[in-house]
């Protein structure tokens, strides 16, 4: 009967060589119901040993309580190794590494316009000015009429303004043409003094080519009070041209017409690139032309509801879109509007 311990002994050995092999606890239990459970060997063996004469009973039963004993051990050995394993493992896998750099949004960047924008703003904002808003899409009242455009202007016909179909009147609502149409809403609305610029988008009939766009932008100014002079004018947009283009900037004032200003002119500075010598930037005459400009024009205080004789003011409008390309070398309008990202990057 000793070839039942030699052959548990095997049982033993085959047991624990494929207990070193297994890698979750629940291959450890199947292996412990194989090798211990009451399906296996040694169980028969044990059942057997009531059939085994008193000596031999005792000497194999204590062969097998030392092999269960062994295996017990193992197994208990084996589960803690694969238990701290399949821990290390599954640490590693939800392991955080709270070290590297997240992934944060792209920084962005306003459009050259838009900082133009605001750079323009900012400057008559430092002067006391405020800002004031208006709809892209207009009336005709306020983009033409009260700005004493009367029906017969060539601005109004519709090779130049782009009209919306609203109401019974073809040509009643528009896509604003300039940003003017604030000056009339604001005084509408407020009593003298008013000192506003007004920046935003504007709308004309323009096929596209270097200087051109449909959609463009504008800032808007209005000064109204009691003695407002054209000394005043010239000072204030003067001002203006030293802060956008530095110091050493002299301006000119040129006769012009604007249908809601009298008189009217046309602003122009020395040219900033060559100092007023000549260069490419502003064509070899030393000018660059920057906005129009004049004193409100008394029929335009009568349609908002102004005294022509308390109240004088002055009007301005600059174009930024062109500014920004005088300043910054920009030939073609029309970058502004492709989304290339080698043009706007430049600007960030
Ligand atoms: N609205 C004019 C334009 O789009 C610009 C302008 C000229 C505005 C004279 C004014 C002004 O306020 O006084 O060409």
């Amino acid at each position: 009967m000793d070839d039942v311990l030699s052959r548990l002994r095997v049982v033993e050995a085959e047991a624990l060589a494929r207990l070193q092999e297994a890698v979750s606890a629940a291959h450890i239990d199947a292996l412990e119901r194989e090798v211990l459970g009451n399906a296996s060997e040694i169980a028969a063996a044990r059942r057997g040993l009531k059939d085994l004469p008193d000596e031999k009973r005792r000497e194999v039963g204590r062969g097998i309580n030392e092999i269960v004993g062994r295996l017990g051990g193992r197994f208990a050995e084996r589960r803690t190794q694969v238990a701290a394993a399949e821990e290390a493992e599954r640490l590693r896998r939800e392991r955080l590494d709270i070290t590297l750099p997240g992934r944060g949004a792209l920084p962005g960047a306003a459009h050259l316009v838009m900082q133009v924008l605001e750079e323009v703003t900012d400057i008559f904002v430092a002067l006391g000015y405020t800002v004031a808003d208006g709809p892209e899409v207009e009336t005709a009242f306020y983009n033409f009429d009260a700005l004493n455009t009367p029906p017969t202007h060539p601005a109004r016909l519709e090779s130049d303004t782009l009209y919306v179909e609203h109401g019974p009147d073809p040509e009643g609502v528009l896509l604003r043409t300039q940003t003017s149409p604030v000056q009339a809403r604001y005084m509408e609305q407020h009593p003298p003094p008013v000192y506003i610029v007004s920046p935003g988008r504007v709308f004309r009939r323009d096929t596209m080519d270097a200087t051109h766009t449909p959609v463009f932008h504008q800032i808007e100014g209005l000064a109204v009070d009691a003695n407002v002079t054209f000394a005043d004018l010239k000072g204030t947009l003067a001002h203006f041209a030293r802060e956008f283009f530095g110091p050493e900037q002299q301006v000119r004032f040129l006769p012009h017409f604007f249908p809601f200003t009298e008189p009217s002119a046309e602003m122009h500075t020395t040219c900033f690139a060559c100092g007023g010598s000549g260069c490419r930037v502003c064509g070899g005459g030393g000018w660059i032309e920057l906005l129009g400009c004049g004193m409100v024009d008394p029929n335009v205080f009568e349609a908002v509801g102004y005294d022509p004789t308390a109240v004088s003011g002055f009007a301005f409008g600059v174009g930024l879109d062109r500014l920004a390309m005088i300043r910054y070398g920009v030939p073609e309008l029309r970058y502004f509007f492709d989304p290339d990202l080698r043009v706007l990057e430049q600007f960030r």
